[in-house]
């Protein structure tokens, strides 16, 4: 186990480890009963450490998911996804056999907001009989892994993130140019570094991704193309990685800040149907 969880006093719940560096799950608690204070500076702590925390057998209801979720802080509305009628801060992520699973690039949530997310909490409500699982990347490996001629790239750069993913489906479902220019001016291109350090880590972790980052500022376009695909290839290393097999009632909550995720959309025609509670972040530096 690592340093920092053996010296924790995880009193309230039990922690066991998927892989040496990422993801631990959670076991000994009922997400049903609104855990103490203990708890939750327990499962901070965890996260911190683990990048992502996985719970079994929580059946719990909305009301709960979003109690749990805004421990830890605000949550907010995504403007493109859809949500759970009468839910705007719950996401409803179903596939089945006319709508084939899209979430198979890797990334962290929402980096096209100037201020994205600290953390998802993702419940799942249908899997399928098998496939559908999700693989989570630690960011801080990934960061530590590359050579130090990389490092010293992309030391202070600043990449470009956008939400050109969700336009192509904003068309699809038949979005107008107007509406579409809307929420171009509500969701301008922000900025991030390159390379973020956790708020709560102090670690450095690769914070550019597939779906979302377009170029990195001040490089000709092939140069900043050839880096970023460099800098996207290290999620897919296995090392770094965990993979997580769903049943109902299981939870993944992942740090954004040091993590990335792919759901393998290996289930085709097969319904999978998940509910994501986000928790808003700050400022990347
Ligand atoms: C998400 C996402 C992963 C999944 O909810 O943010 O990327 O396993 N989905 O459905
Ligand atoms: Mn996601």
């Amino acid at each position: 186990m690592n340093q920092l969880v053996r010296h924790l006093k995880v009193s309230t719940f039990s922690l066991t480890p998927l892989t040496p560096s990422i993801g631990a799950e959670v076991g000994d608690i009922d997400l049903t009963q609104p855990p103490d204070a203990e708890t939750i500076e327990g499962l901070r702590a965890a996260l911190r450490d683990w990048k992502v925390l996985f719970f079994r057998d929580q059946d719990i209801t909305t009301e709960q998911h979003l109690a749990f979720a805004r421990r830890f802080g605000d949550l907010e509305v995504h403007p493109f996804a859809p949500s759970k009628p009468d839910y705007p801060e719950v996401l409803a992520i179903t596939h089945d056999k006319d709508s084939r699973g899209r979430e198979n690039t890797w990334h962290s949530d929402v980096t096209w907001r100037e201020v994205p997310s600290l953390g998802s909490i993702l419940r799942c409500l249908e899997s399928p009989p098998v496939g559908g699982d999700t693989l989570f990347a630690d960011m801080y490996a990934a960061y530590d892994g590359l050579s130090d001629a990389v490092k010293s790239r992309i030391e202070g750069a600043v990449a470009v993130h956008d939400f050109a993913h969700f336009r192509k489906a904003l068309r699809k479902k038949g979005k107008s140019d107007a509406e579409i220019e809307a929420f171009d001016r509500a969701y301008p291109m922000v900025e991030h570094p390159v390379v973020r350090t956790h708020p709560e880590t102090g670690r450095k972790a690769i914070y550019v991704n597939a779906a979302f980052t377009q170029h990195i500022l001040g490089l000709e376009p092939e140069e900043s193309a050839t880096l970023l695909a460099h800098l996207y290839a290290q999620a897919a290393i296995p090392e770094y990685q965990c993979r997580f097999r769903w049943a109902v009632n299981a939870i993944a909550f992942w740090d954004n800040r040091s993590s990335q995720h792919y759901a393998a959309s290996d289930y085709w025609p097969a319904v999978r149907r998940m509910e994501r509670v986000t928790i808003i972040g700050d400022r990347p530096v």
